[in-house]
């Protein structure tokens, strides 16, 4: 094969399953022929497959690979591939996985490797289609050095994680980050599926974060189990998993403290002093590594979440903090990783939680407005299983969780939004759980998962843990 100076080999991947395909696969590689800075080197014959994946019914695809020897950088190339499928009839953008007379792909340029918002080189699931495969083999490709995306990937340096996200950043791609510390569960998943349907990159982090342990807390048996949360980030289609060993997020000389102050007292701040300025700590150091453009939370943990917006707020981080609706089991009790700890009799009166939280939330939306009665109503119902002891019920504002003053709750507060917020401790078996949960009172049958809010929105999110 004769490359000239300035020339790179590219390959590409062609295929058609609308109207007359093989003339319009000749036609494409007539017309690429015909670019200038383009050569045709070889081509595999057609190949007859079958749809890859979901979409309308359709018939077979005609599908082969181009080799080509070419000056045009990969996205020049990618630009000729669409004006070739418009050419041919195809509408762009186009629907996923549509019947189509033109598709072409750039499977590779030479040896480079490009991940942006509208170009993946290699090609994203080269490897995994036989149709490119086979034809590929056929010319007797050397695909040996040809990356294969595998996502995710797991990173453990900090400085990996900034590589990488800065280098979506540079091709053009919105990124997520789901901040979770392992353990991953239905609500976990319910993130990163909201991050995945809403950027184009999505990093996952796991980290059992030392700084927001109290002594005596469970930091050294806190549920862990790398392997289990990598397949579900794989499942959930994150693209990576940042999942840093202590020492590389602290190093021996670490000594900052990022403390928000209000939010973070009373509730979880009084049972837990420095909690929250150990999540705020690595947040805000998570945030400063990855510069997402959104940032999602679980709404279980009501007060760090509001402790995150205070945080992101006053120091400027240029990040939308997305809360996402809790996830529950059937019988109501909110996801948590902790909630393996409950034996059996404690995971039957676990249900008293949520049970609390929808009885008050019956009765303000039956009108009740007396703050007090309100939370009477839930302490009464916690009271009814004897394994629980109340922690705190709490009734405070939605946008900002500050108290509420005794007394009826102003119709304009009432209207802003009111969340009722409850912990109970379970110490009767071998193990003392202490449960959260909470619930936006009249917001419909709120804390269940699924409620598609807005970027940023108050309205709702995922069981995950603090
Ligand atoms: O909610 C959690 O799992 C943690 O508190 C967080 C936000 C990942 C910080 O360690």
């Amino acid at each position: 094969m004769q490359i000239e100076p300035g020339e790179t080999i590219a390959y590409l991947g062609l295929g058609s399953n609308e109207g007359d395909r093989a003339a319009a696969l000749e036609q494409a590689l007539v017309a690429l022929e015909r670019t200038p800075g383009v050569r045709l080197l070889r081509r595999s014959t057609w190949v007859e497959t079958e749809l890859v994946g979901d979409g309308p019914a359709q018939g077979t695809f005609l599908n082969g690979v181009a080799e080509l020897a070419t000056r045009l950088a990969p996205v020049a190339l990618l630009a000729i591939c669409k004006e070739l499928e418009r050419a041919a009839g195809r509408t762009l953008p186009a629907a996923r996985n549509h019947p189509r007379p033109l598709d072409l792909d750039v499977l590779a340029h030479g040896s480079v490797t490009i991940d942006s918002r509208e170009l993946t080189v290699p090609h994203r699931e080269w490897h995994r289609r036989e149709f490119v495969t086979a034809p590929l083999a056929e010319l007797g490709v050397d695909t040996a050095t040809w990356r294969r995306w595998e996502p995710p990937q797991v990173l453990g340096t900090a400085a990996g994680l900034a590589a990488l996200t800065t280098n979506w950043r540079t091709g053009g791609c919105s990124i997520g980050l789901v901040p979770t510390m392992g353990a991953l569960h239905a609500g976990h998943r319910s993130l990163i599926d909201r991050a995945r349907r809403e950027c184009d990159r999505v990093a996952v982090t796991i980290f059992v974060n030392p700084l927001q342990f109290g002594a005596g807390e469970d930091l050294a048996a806190y549920p862990r189990g790398l392997e289990r949360d990598v397949a579900l980030c794989r499942e959930a289609g994150a693209d990576a998993v940042f999942t840093p060993s202590p020492e590389a997020m602290y190093d021996p000389g670490f000594a900052s403290r990022i403390r928000v102050g209000h939010a973070a007292s009373g509730m979880e701040g009084a049972e837990r002093p420095e909690h929250f300025e150990g999540v705020a700590t690595v947040v805000a150091k998570l945030l400063a590594i990855a510069r997402p453009d959104r940032a999602y939370f679980g709404e279980k943990d009501a007060q760090q979440l509001a402790v995150i917006r205070r945080l992101v707020r006053d120091l400027g981080f240029p990040v939308t903090v997305v809360p996402c609706a809790i996830v529950r089991e059937a019988d109501g009790l909110a996801m948590s990783s902790r909630n393996i700890y409950l034996d059996a009799a404690d995971r039957v009166a676990s249900t008293v939680l949520c049970r609390a939280l929808r009885r008050v939330d019956a009765a303000f939306v039956a009108g009740e407005r007396d703050h007090g009665t309100l939370v009477q109503l839930a302490r009464d119902e916690i009271a009814t299983e004897p394994r629980g002891v109340i922690d705190y019920v709490e009734l405070r504002s939605e946008t900002d969780l500050t108290e509420l003053p005794a007394g009826a709750i102003a119709a304009d507060v009432a209207a802003a939004g009111v969340r009722m917020l409850v912990a109970v401790r379970f110490a009767r078996g071998p193990r003392p759980v202490r449960l959260l949960d909470n619930l936006r009172l009249g917001a419909g049958c709120a804390g269940d998962a699924g409620a598609d809010v807005g970027a940023g929105s108050d309205s709702a999110a995922a069981g995950t843990d603090a």
